[in-house]
């Protein structure tokens, strides 16, 4: 922590939101009006996860269904660890979500009547997915909120730019020091400051979605000395394409829509990996269930996304994101089974929040992926987390636009936090995938995460201090911890070596 400020130029706003994904905008837009300004590391629109998200947006809005109904998959899928009166909240908040964003133009899936054409994925009871384009929903809806924050005179955009450090007061966080385009430092002072940064799964060897999701903005929060909650509960997607890599090092999803519209998973024998009617749902049974069986088979000669039938032929129309992959890879889903492998996807705890998406800390806010509400319990319902992101984003810069208490003294005293959520050295990354990919992937036992805690350990030997690495690593650790004391398997968290009796030694208290 550094007192020296002077040197640095300084700028007040009254909302500052770190990160640009769905989250980020809904709480920008709600908040216009105020002076907004958001940072984005790399290109509005195209960072963090949400413009990849393939599946859409869950939403009560067919003739069967109810936000209550929602609210019971919701329950269940998260596997009694949910917060009740916020998955209510959630649920109830969805098809006006799904309005707004209608009305800001997102060009949602629809029958020629203009009804909402409706999908199923796993888990839901009812067809209640909200798409726009097929799968390319995360790319459309993005491109109708950045178009109505260009329409925002009161919201500034920071492109380029990377919220390092919280800055730190006797009454809170006060706003962050960034690193601008040019890697000159600034600091942005601020009444509200709120962490829309994604979640930490790019810490992982094997993931999907935004390599920016990497733990950074969590790493701000403890540095601001905020609490953390449910870090062992981390999904995996059970079919990201294998071998496809990207350059960045994500793994590109085949959608559970796929599996919604007929596709089946097979093991490279051919035989099937679940029985149409399991009594679970088969392959549309809970994601951590099938991801489990997909780690499986793929550690033993292979899993495999049959798209083969009618659905290879209209999945240029209806999926054309994975149409592409496929051409890319070279692959014929008409002749071809497609290779899949689990990926780390979504994490379900995070920066601890209450219902107003405050942390423990005064002055610092968290939503979307970073945020833990309580929402997602052990295992996140599919297609819920674009709707949290938008709703609760949204619902908290509309209460920030009409607080009183947005004014930050400029020029009082104030402390730097350390660097915490600058870049991470490649090297580090990559040691850090492959042991948290070893030690918490889709199985765990007491032996893997001791056994990781100790590679932990030496790498934060080997890095000294840097504080972005030490930060991850820190985390990293923690995460570890926390799965090594829940001794049960619940969700998302499977321990192969215990059913929720046996104590196990815990290293160091969280
Ligand atoms: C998918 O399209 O399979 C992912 C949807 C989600 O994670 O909610």
């Amino acid at each position: 922590m550094s007192r020296d400020s002077r040197d640095v130029p300084a700028e007040r706003v009254d909302v500052l939101v770190i990160g640009s994904g769905v989250a980020g905008l809904s709480v920008a837009l709600g908040a216009a009006g105020r002076r907004v300004c958001v940072v984005t590391p790399q290109q509005l629109g195209f960072d963090g996860s949400s413009m990849l998200a393939q599946g859409g947006i869950a939403a009560a809005m067919g003739e069967d269904d109810s936000p209550g109904r929602h609210a019971g998959d919701t329950l269940a899928a998260g596997a009694g660890r949910c917060d009740p009166t916020q998955v209510a909240r959630l649920t109830a908040a969805a098809p006006a979500t799904v309005e707004w964003l209608a009305g800001l133009g997102c060009p949602l899936d629809r029958f020629e009547d203009g009804r909402l054409s409706l999908g199923l994925e796993a888990a839901h009871s009812r067809a209640r997915i909200v798409h726009a384009g097929g799968d390319r929903s995360g790319a459309l809806l993005m491109a109708a909120l950045v178009q109505a924050i260009g329409k925002q005179e009161s919201v500034s955009v920071r492109a380029g730019w990377r919220a390092v450090a919280p800055l730190l007061s006797a009454s809170g966080v006060t706003g962050a020091r960034v690193r601008a385009r040019d890697g000159s430092l600034r600091d942005i002072h601020a009444g509200a400051t709120v962490l829309a940064t994604g979640g930490l799964t790019a810490l992982f060897e094997c993931y999907t979605g935004s390599p920016q999701a990497d733990g950074g903005g969590h790493c701000f929060a403890s540095e601001a000395g905020a609490a953390l909650s449910d870090l062992e509960f981390v999904q995996f997607h059970p079919t990201a394409f294998a071998g496809a890599g990207s350059p960045s090092g994500a793994m590109p999803l085949l959608t559970e829509a796929l599996r919604g519209a007929g596709a089946r998973l097979r093991r490279r024998d051919g035989s099937l990996l679940f029985g149409l009617d399991d009594g679970e749902g088969g392959d549309l049974g809970p994601r951590d269930r099938v991801a489990r069986a997909v780690h499986e088979a793929s550690r033993s000669g292979g899993a495999f996304l049959d798209l083969r039938g009618g659905l290879a032929g209209r999945l240029a129309q209806s999926f054309p994101t994975a149409a592409a992959l496929c051409r890319q890879q070279g692959i014929d889903p008409a002749r071809e089974l497609v290779p899949v492998s689990p990926a780390a996807h979504y994490h379900m705890g995070g920066i601890t929040v209450d219902a107003a998406a405050s942390t423990s800390v005064p002055g610092l806010y968290a939503v979307g992926e970073v945020a833990c509400t309580g929402v997602h319990g052990a295992n996140r319902l599919a297609s819920n987390s674009l709707l949290e992101g938008l709703a609760f984003g949204r619902d908290l810069g509309q209460r920030l636009a009409a607080s009183e208490r947005l004014s930050p003294a400029v020029g009082g005293r104030f402390k730097v936090g350390a660097p915490v959520a600058d870049m991470l050295a490649p090297d580090v990354h990559q040691r850090l995938g492959a042991c948290l990919w070893r030690a918490v992937g889709p199985v765990r036992d007491a032996g893997g995460l001791l056994a990781g805690l100790a590679e932990l350990e030496q790498l934060a030997f080997q890095v000294g201090d840097a504080p972005a690495a030490m930060a991850r690593i820190r985390l990293a650790e923690v995460l570890l911890q926390a799965a090594l004391r829940r001794t049960d398997s619940v969700g998302a968290h499977w321990r192969s070596d215990v059913n929720g009796a046996e104590a196990v030694p815990v290293l160091h208290a969280a």
